[in-house]
């Protein structure tokens, strides 16, 4: 059926703000105009006979700084008009609006670069001879043996370790997120320290969880596995750096 005219209405407002007396029954919609939220279009329809109908569209308005972005999250199934939201960078943004639209995606990529090359780095990091890789990554001189061969150990911070290496997959709390990443509180598979220790050591190939080996020394090692076997209500006991040193 021919259609004669649309008429298409924002919100409750009484007078139409489109009439589209021609095809393609396009209506092109400014989100900077409009208001940040929800909002509804009728378009009322009517053909060349003289009857109607009407459709119903919902979109929403964003706005991120500069950029106002917006989009139709509901519309009829068949409809004779095409609604389509044009982002809009404000006017009197000082940038070019073209830099800001298309910028962003180089700056994005960069941070991720520059994150993967920071998170590399961290990863890479070969533990110093006579020294400590503490938290942050500074180097911190053993503190002078007071309990014999475990002296150093003390020194290292497992749960810091844990919280740097770890939890992103584990989380914090040790709860994992199952069924991807197992939990480690209230595990009984960590009762065995070769396990844990040959895990931890070399991971488990095939799925996502990565060796550190190269990452851990022996004493960070037992200090971040003594952590998890002893954390949030698991007793499974500590374990030394000669353990993990024999299964290396
Ligand atoms: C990138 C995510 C990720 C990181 C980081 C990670 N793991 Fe895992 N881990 C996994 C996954 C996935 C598994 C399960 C592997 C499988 O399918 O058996 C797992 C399994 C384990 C297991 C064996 C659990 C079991 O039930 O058999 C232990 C122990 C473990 N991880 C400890 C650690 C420790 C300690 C660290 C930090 C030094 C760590 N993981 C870092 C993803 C990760």
């Amino acid at each position: 059926m021919d259609i004669n005219r649309v008429e298409v209405y924002l919100d409750n407002q009484d007078e139409p703000i489109a009439v589209l007396d021609q095809p393609p029954f396009v209506l092109e919609l400014d989100p900077s105009k409009l208001e940040v939220g929800t909002h509804y279009l009728i378009a009322v329809v009517h053909y060349q006979d003289g009857s109607m109908d009407h459709h119903e569209y919902v979109f929403d308005v964003e706005r991120k700084g500069a950029i106002y972005a917006g989009h139709v999250s509901r519309a009829p199934v068949t409809t004779p008009i095409e609604v389509r939201m044009v982002d809009r960078v404000e006017i009197e943004s000082p940038v070019k609006p073209d830099f800001v639209r298309y910028g962003l995606l180089p700056l994005v990529l960069f941070l991720i670069l520059a994150g993967t090359a920071a998170w590399l780095a961290v990863v890479g990091e070969k533990p110093v001879p006579g020294g400590v890789l503490a938290a942050g990554g500074k180097v911190e001189a053993p503190k002078a043996p007071a309990g014999g061969a475990g002296a150093a150990a003390a020194t290292v911070d497992g749960k810091a370790l844990y919280e740097k290496h770890c939890a992103s997959c584990h989380q914090a709390n040790g709860q994992g997120m199952p069924p991807t990443f197992p939990a480690l509180a209230g595990n009984d598979r960590l009762a065995d320290a070769e396990y844990v220790i040959d895990v931890v050591l070399h991971g488990k190939p095939g799925t996502a969880m990565p060796p550190f080996g190269n990452t851990l020394s022996d004493e960070e090692a037992a200090a971040l596995i003594s952590y998890i076997r002893t954390a949030w209500g698991n007793d499974y006991g500590p374990v030394t750096a000669d353990e993990v040193a024999r299964l290396r």
